[in-house]
């Protein structure tokens, strides 16, 4: 079975508290985009890699992804999962119903290519799929809302931070996602999420916690010293 590549870059980044969306600020002097972009490419070969970019987006012309014929771009949705949604769409025909998907953020730039095969190779051998992530390490406190009361603490030994790429097969994620937000649209944070609420059983397979994700501008100079590093 082949293997397609799904990178959801077309969130605007409110967080950022920037005029530029998140995917388009500088990072090691390339935007985050190129980055994230280059090492996916270069980390394993791929049926097609699909990344659905903001309607109005006014910077992809000036990234080096822009160039790169592998890379192909379609408009993106309201969410992300909308924007997910919009890219497994646009391989309509020609993905197979049993070819993997793996949906990455753009905004984790530190994706290293170990994680990438051994996600690969792990979740290739059953029928489901799954994703990258670790156990939790912090106490999780629930708190009812706006109050500042604690409510419980959550049994940290069953809890796991869900990272990207995910993995899973055509056939299954597109109409997982479409039956999950037509019912639960505010609980698709991720498409296993969706996969979940589809009755499957999704795998976690254990990854590096450095693949952080860009949220505050702080990140980038942490993101940096990773990718430092990382190649060090
Ligand atoms: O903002 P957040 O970090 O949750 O976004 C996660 C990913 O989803 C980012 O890669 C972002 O570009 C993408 N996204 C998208 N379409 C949206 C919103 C977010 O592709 N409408």
């Amino acid at each position: 079975h082949r293997f397609w590549l799904v990178v959801p870059a077309a969130g605007i980044g409110q967080r950022m508290q920037s005029a530029v969306p998140k995917q388009y600020l500088t990072l090691a002097d390339r935007f985050v985009l190129d980055v994230t972009l280059s090492r996916l490419l270069a980390a394993s070969t791929w049926a097609g890699c699909v990344v659905p970019l903001h309607p109005d987006d006014q910077w992809w012309p000036r990234s080096e992804s822009a160039a790169d014929s592998r890379i192909e771009t379609c408009p993106g949705g309201a969410e992300r999962v909308d924007s997910v949604m919009a890219a497994l769409r646009y391989l309509e025909g020609r993905a197979g119903k049993d070819d993997w998907v793996l949906v990455h953020d753009v905004a984790r730039p530190c994706i290293h290519s170990d994680d990438l095969h051994r996600l690969r190779a792990e979740l290739a051998a059953g029928t489901t799929g799954g994703l990258l992530a670790a156990p939790v390490s912090d106490t999780i406190k629930q708190v009812v809302p706006g109050s500042g009361y604690i409510s419980g603490t959550a049994d940290r030994r069953q809890l796991w931070r869900a990272f990207t790429p995910q993995m899973f097969r055509y056939g299954d994620l597109l109409p997982a996602l479409e039956n999950g937000v037509g019912k639960y649209r505010g609980a698709i944070t991720d498409e296993s999420s969706a996969m979940e609420l589809a009755g499957w059983q999704p795998r976690v397979v254990p990854g590096r916690t450095d693949n952080i994700k860009i949220t505050v501008p702080e990140d980038l100079a942490l993101a940096e010293f990773i990718l430092a590093r990382q190649d060090a």
